[in-house]
């Protein structure tokens, strides 16, 4: 048995007039009318708490789109129970047959599904067309049939036999569940999250960001359809701290497969640290948390590839990758060009809703996240040591609209220098060329998180150095490109630091972590 090697999902364009266009439109309209009551899956079967949550449009924040039934511990329970019934037959399924049902679901997705879950990620996360496409269509498939193929891989890897010895190593799934936390930015990490597990023979707990469990439902659906069976992935929105505390507490959590905040990943490895003992076997921590991503410009870059990439590094999807840029280190001698074409350049950029295809910026996800930016913003601007040079503007009227913000400051340890926002907020400081050096050692001391950086320079030796001095300052390094959109098969994506534990979502690497193998010899 074999798979070829997968190629990338191609991207759609969804350009004026074509047959694409047409039906994401209609699509859109359609999830927007139709209201929807979202259950649990636990074991296969829906389950109604009553203890409904709300899944909003963030740019028409009056509008509900579904509501959702959320978790607590007595369901939790049952999804403990449910994993632990569907884990012996799952693991012992032919590995072909299991991947078959996620290459399936990838199948579906890239055809017959793809609209909706695209228009399911506009509508419940506010990304604009492109940024849905390249999520909820080419990236989850590409997760999907990538990890199916590197498992086969893995399953294949055997040690030498030897003269009257046969050696061979079982990749056994871990003893006992995988709780997956995913997060509200990309469908594809939420799809990715409880998938990778499950590939490898895991039963998983799946709990998504209250506010992508929209998407997140629409995958639940895929999966079923592709023919996974009952309780192998179970599905348990909720609040983080009703959920997560009775999955971490219990004997049989075998591992965690995490994205989202640094300081909710932090206290997840203290709840295990506390309930060590509890534990059959030690689990596996696998997480990708924040990151305060950077450009750093050499004297000798091209300046217009600089302002692209400052511009879709920080702005895309309203600046809520992990990835994406949030600050930059800028040449004296380029400013005052990068500064004129910058300026220019945001001059043209629309915000405004999704379903106008025009509008480049859309809304952020939430109140809390309005809330936060715009306190970054409102410090920028009491405060001496900045300047805000384009945007700024905050309006939550009907969405949660931030402008693209840049700000300019002169403290290189400025609070939007080091801290993450995670909006469309980037700040830039300029710095003398003579001190290109220990600008980048700055660069690499001002933030705790590693996971995404890009240098632009024509000058072959700065590239070196910025390499060798940035060794451990990002997991994803970029040479004359922006920090964002790593593509699975390509840039396997992680960072360390405060950035995660850099298993490398999309890669061989990661899947080796949900693996527990066993050798066995047999003489004969
Ligand atoms: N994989 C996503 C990116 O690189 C987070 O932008």
């Amino acid at each position: 048995f074999s798979i070829d090697p997968p190629v990338n999902e191609p991207v759609l364009e969804y350009r004026p007039g074509s047959d694409e266009r047409a039906r994401i439109q209609d699509e859109l309209q359609r999830l927007r009318n139709t209201p929807l009551e979202i259950p649990l899956i636990i074991g296969g079967r829906p389950v109604k708490t009553g203890n409904l949550g709300r899944c909003v449009v963030p740019h028409d924040h009056g509008h509900q789109l579904a509501v959702f039934h959320q978790a607590g511990e007595k369901e939790v329970a049952m999804a403990i129970e449910a994993a632990a019934s569907a884990a012996g037959k799952w693991a012992a399924m032919d590995w072909g047959d299991r991947l078959a049902i996620f290459n399936r679901a990838a199948d579906l997705i890239a055809g017959p599904r793809r609209m909706t879950l695209a228009a399911a990620t506009m509508l419940g996360q506010g990304k604009n067309v492109y940024q849905a496409e390249i999520d909820a269509a080419c990236e989850i498939v590409d997760f999907l049939r990538f990890n199916a193929f590197y498992a086969t891989e893995i399953y294949r890897q055997q040690p030498r036999s030897g003269p009257a010895e046969w050696n061979h190593l079982e990749y056994r799934p871990l003893e006992g569940f995988v709780f997956a936390v995913s997060p509200f930015n990309f469908t594809a990490i939420g799809g990715n999250l409880p998938s990778a597990p499950a590939m490898l023979g895991n039963t998983v707990l799946w709990k998504p960001a209250s506010s992508a469990v929209f998407s997140a439902w629409m995958l639940m659906e895929i999966f079923m359809e592709a023919g996974l069976p009952p309780g192998v992935i179970n599905f348990i929105p909720g609040p983080g701290a009703q959920v997560g505390h009775p999955v971490l507490a219990s004997p049989q959590l075998a591992g965690i497969h995490f994205t989202g905040s640094t300081t909710v990943f932090q206290n997840m490895w203290k709840t295990v640290a506390e309930n060590l003992g509890r534990y059959r076997t030690y689990p596996r921590i696998v997480g990708e948390t924040g990151g305060k991503d950077f450009i750093f410009v050499h004297p000798s870059a091209e300046t217009e590839a600089v302002v692209t990439a400052l511009i879709r590094g920080a702005f895309e999807y309203q600046g809520q990758k992990c990835s994406a840029a949030s600050r930059a280190y800028l040449p004296e001698s380029l400013w005052p060009q990068i500064r004129e074409k910058l300026t220019a350049a945001m001059g043209t950029i629309k915000v405004g809703p999704p379903e106008n295809f025009e509008n480049f910026v859309n809304a952020v996800i939430d109140r809390a996240a309005f809330d936060t930016i715009s306190g970054y913003i409102d410090h920028a601007r009491q405060h001496e040591a900045a300047e805000i040079i384009a945007g700024g503007g905050c309006d939550r009227s009907s969405g949660y609209f931030i402008e693209p913000t840049v700000i300019l400051t002169t403290d290189p340890r400025f609070k939007t220098m080091e801290e993450e926002i995670f909006g469309p907020v980037l700040t830039l400081y300029v710095y003398a060329d003579d001190a290109f050096e220990e600008t980048l050692d700055l660069c690499d001391r001002t933030s705790p998180y590693a996971l995404t950086g890009a240098i632009f320079a024509r000058d072959r030796a700065a590239v070196g150095t910025a390499r060798r001095r940035l060794v451990n300052a990002a997991g994803n390094f970029y040479i004359n490109d922006k920090p964002t959109g790593a593509v699975v098969g390509r840039q396997p994506f992680g960072g360390a630091r405060a950035s995660g534990t850099n298993d490398k979502a999309g890669s061989i690497l990661n899947l080796y972590r949900w693996v527990s193998p066993r050798t066995i010899k047999e003489n004969f």
